[in-house]
């Protein structure tokens, strides 16, 4: 106890000797910076006795005021003392949308609209996406916060770019909120669209050209803590240049570590993943892997793999596809909330295998039917990551992605009319511009003729 109370008492007096020196240095710097001060100032005074009539005699002291700021120049120099600049956004009214000029309805949902449009000043073609402001009451809606939060700060080629967003200009009320619009770039195409006007689904060499554009888009999103949560065909927009966008961020949200608890009732019921359709809410970037699986079954055949009526009926229909998940291939499924319901279905023993196969997916190897596997995987944790897809060995197996300047280019719905579904769609001719339908023309397009068409629809082969 001794010894060591000796050991501290000695650091301390060494401590002490140095302060104490430290601050008779101080005291004597000070003293000598004191006079020279006075010494500067009596100078100044008796200069500035001696030129009065060289300047008002207000300002005869500022020379000595500057004199002293030139003294802090023996410090750092101007350059080395860096001040630090922080990037504040700028802040200000949102612009008005008849800076656009409407030229036809995109898609009509329940809530909003998303519509064509020229930019009146440099005549470029635009998409506006009315937001839905179904809870006004509430304030604005936390869904279009949201969307607006993610889309500013995503910078990707394979997210849908956001140029601006605008208000109409007149609100309809005091309590109510000025209509808002979101200003995207405009695509000719969304998947879903395609897809449904396509005999014969997209070649081997597009559908791995578009996959890794859609896995390269979440990958980007995910490495953010961003969960896309409404990842679907329809979401999905593609130009005539064979670039594709992820779209639609209306239900997104940033994510984090450990796994926050959210809502489950996210991801359109076809795409929507077992764990999510089970009730957890601990569900991560896992479930937009199993939506990017669905998509992948669709470009291979044109049709969503599970198009339950419900929620019920969606979880049947993938257990007939995929077998029924037990505790060996699935562990946690049994404490997932919904899990209890389907005891049943669970303690079948091994379980229902998997119908999964290359009969069922006629354009598609060996390889590619592992990785489609692997993306609907029952269980979240067997799911490969959008990195692990990117180098999957399907992506590099013969035949090779198709070059976007190569892509097949279509007649875009969304740039010449208002989106109709037809009993019997045609499928687009590739590589072959149809004719427009003159009636057509002459009904919505009426006195356009110079307007821009769109898609060119030829097959570029450069
Ligand atoms: N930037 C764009 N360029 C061209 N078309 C677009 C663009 N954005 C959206 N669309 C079209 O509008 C449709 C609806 O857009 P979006 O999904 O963003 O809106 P939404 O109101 O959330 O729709 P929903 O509720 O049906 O998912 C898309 O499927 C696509 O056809
Ligand atoms: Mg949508």
């Amino acid at each position: 106890m001794t010894s060591n109370a000796s050991k501290w008492a000695n650091d301390d007096d060494e401590e002490t000797a140095a302060a104490l020196e430290l601050r008779k240095r101080e005291k004597e710097e000070k003293k000598r910076l004191k006079e020279e001060k006075a010494r500067k100032a009596a100078a100044a005074a008796q200069a500035a006795e001696q030129s009065t009539s060289e300047g008002p005699t207000t300002e005869g002291e500022r020379p000595s005021k500057r004199q002293r700021t030139s003294e802090e120049q023996n410090g750092p120099s101007e350059e080395g003392a860096h001040l630090l600049h922080f990037p504040s956004p700028k802040i200000g009214p949102c612009r008005h949308v008849d800076e656009y000029e409407l030229l036809n309805n995109i898609e009509e949902g329940g809530y909003g609209v998303v519509s064509r449009a020229r930019t009146k000043a440099s005549g470029d073609i635009v998409a506006l996406k009315k937001l839905k402001m179904h809870h006004t009451r509430e304030g604005f809606p936390v869904t279009g916060l949201r969307e607006i939060q993610i889309l500013k700060a995503c910078r990707h080629d394979n997210v849908v770019k956001l140029l601006e967003v605008v208000t109409e200009r007149e609100s309809k009320g005091p309590l109510s909120l000025h209509d808002t619009y979101l200003v995207l770039e405009f695509l000719e195409h969304d998947l879903k669209t395609l897809l449904e006007d396509m005999i014969e689904p997209f070649a081997p060499s597009e559908t791995k050209a578009l996959m890794l554009q859609v896995v390269s888009g979440v990958k980007y999103l995910h490495s953010n803590w961003i969960i896309h949560r409404d990842l679907k065909t329809s979401n999905i927009l593609l130009n005539n240049r064979g670039e594709l966008k992820l779209a639609d961020f209306g239900i997104s949200r940033y994510t984090g570590s450990p796994r926050p608890k959210l809502t489950t009732s996210v991801v359109t019921l076809w795409y929507r993943a077992p764990e999510l359709l089970l009730g957890a809410q601990d569900y991560h970037f896992e479930i937009d892997i199993w939506s990017i699986g669905c998509i992948f079954a669709e470009l291979l055949t044109t049709k969503p793999p599970f198009q339950g009526k419900n929620e019920v009926d969606q979880l049947c229909q993938i257990f007939d596809l995929l077998g029924t998940p037990t505790k060996q291939t699935w562990p946690s499924v049994t404490s997932l909330p919904n899990a209890k319901d389907l005891q049943l279905v669970l303690s079948e023993g091994n379980g229902r295998p998997s119908t999964l196969g290359l009969s069922k997916f006629p354009y598609l190897t060996t390889t590619g039917l592992v990785l489609l596997s692997s993306l609907l995987s029952m269980n979240p944790s067997g799911r490969p990551s959008a990195g692990e897809i990117l180098t999957h060995m399907y992506f590099k197996e013969d035949p090779r992605p198709k070059a976007k300047a190569m892509f097949p280019t279509f007649p875009s719905k969304a740039g010449q009319e208002k989106r109709r579904r037809r009993a019997s769609p045609q499928a687009p001719a590739r590589g072959n511009a149809p004719k427009l339908d003159e009636a057509e023309d002459e009904g919505l397009f009426a006195g356009r003729e110079d307007e821009e068409r769109g898609a060119g629809f030829s097959l570029r082969l450069g």
